[in-house]
């Protein structure tokens, strides 16, 4: 499956990944340095910030209550779709999904 990572530069990076890997690790592996993910997947730093593409919002499971304190910090705009990619496992039905990431992770 295939997942695309829009950086702030409006350079759209078209990666491979395998399902049930998260979107932060599946980016990093990827070589994509916007996604800082300074706590390794913990949920805690905010700096794996993303934008969700509204279209695949619904798909996404519920933010529980650690990512959206999270997410109340982050230092970029914090929107609608605004996600912790370390917390997005990329389940089948998300393959084709796109994000944005922040310029700003930190
Ligand atoms: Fe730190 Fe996602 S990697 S919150």
């Amino acid at each position: 499956m295939k997942v695309t990572l829009e950086t702030s530069d409006s350079i759209a990076h078209s990666i491979e990944v395998d399902p049930g890997q998260t979107l932060m690790a599946a980016a990093t592996a990827n070589g994509i340095s916007e996604i800082v993910a300074e706590c390794g997947g913990t949920a805690t730093c905010g700096t794996c910030h993303v934008w969700v593409d509204p279209t695949f919002a619904n798909l996404l499971p519920e933010l529980d209550e650690r990512e959206d304190d999270v997410l109340d910090g982050v230092i970029a705009e914090r929107r609608p779709t605004s996600r912790l990619a370390c917390q997005v496992v990329l389940a089948a039905e998300l393959d084709g999904l796109v994000v944005e990431i922040p310029e700003e992770q930190w």
